[in-house]
């Protein structure tokens, strides 16, 4: 498949996330051999101080980086998502699991989000940047709603810099991840997608280029599980 790029990327992302709404928790679970939850939890850990305020959940999904702040944090959240679908089952969760008076959910594009100016005392994002249309365009509106001191945490998949990680993850990105994803969803397509997004995605030292030319400062780039993952953090001036 060839990955769609702009507008086209936006409507396929809404459409594949949908259509994954109901299987995504498990099979994201599943597929990083349940390691997506500490990698969440460092997240969480993260923001600080501003754990204590309003967070926004960017790219937030079924929610589930809302849920462990909500664990392990005492502040409120902002979730924001694309696709109505996946916030619908997070929602669903959420008054099955969690006390549902400490987090707003908001059906809204990340890249011109439907929030103030300066609102967001830190702001979140796992495994959502990868899949904007335009990278530097989200990061300028997340910017925009930071208020001054506040933290950026970002978690994104990344390619291991070791050659001897490097190639078998490959081969599970390949052999393993592609077909148990089809398997588990019928959705051949979507992870054929995530392994394409995985290659074609900026190096960490291009994202934090990208995060500084924003105008964000203090950036750390923290790479996880052998670079599979890289927890990014940022500052707003
Ligand atoms: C891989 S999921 C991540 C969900 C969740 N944050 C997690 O930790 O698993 C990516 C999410 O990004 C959302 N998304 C993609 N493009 C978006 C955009 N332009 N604005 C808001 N959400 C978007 C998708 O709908 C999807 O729910």
């Amino acid at each position: 498949m060839n990955l769609p790029a702009g507008t086209a990327k936006k409507a396929y992302v809404t459409r594949m996330f949908t259509g994954l709404s109901e299987n995504y928790d498990l099979v994201n679970s599943i597929c990083s051999l349940f390691i997506d939850h500490t990698w969440r939890i460092r997240a969480v850990r993260a923001l600080g101080k501003a754990s204590r305020g309003l967070v926004l959940d960017l790219c937030a999904g079924t929610l589930p980086l809302s849920f462990a702040f909500l664990k392990r944090a005492r502040g409120t959240i902002v979730a924001v998502d694309i696709s109505e679908g996946m916030l619908r089952t997070g929602i669903r969760a959420l008054h099955r699991k969690y006390r549902p008076d400490r987090l707003g959910a908001v059906c809204g594009d990340g890249e011109l989000l439907p929030l103030k100016n300066q609102t967001c005392d830190g702001a979140m994002v796992a495994f959502g940047i990868r899949n904007l249309a335009d990278l530097d365009k989200g990061f300028r509106d997340v910017y925009r709603v930071m208020r001054p001191g506040a933290r950026l945490v970002i978690l994104e998949f990344s390619r291991p810099g070791n050659p001897l990680l490097a190639f078998p993850y490959r081969l599970y990105l390949k052999w393993i991840l592609v077909p148990v994803g089809t398997l588990l969803t019928g959705d051949r397509d979507a992870y054929q997608y995530l392994v394409k997004s995985i290659e074609a995605f900026p190096a960490p030292e291009e994202v934090a280029g990208k995060l500084r030319k924003t105008g964000f400062s203090n950036i750390s780039v923290i790479p996880l599980t052998g670079g599979i993952v890289t927890l990014y953090t940022a500052e707003r001036i």
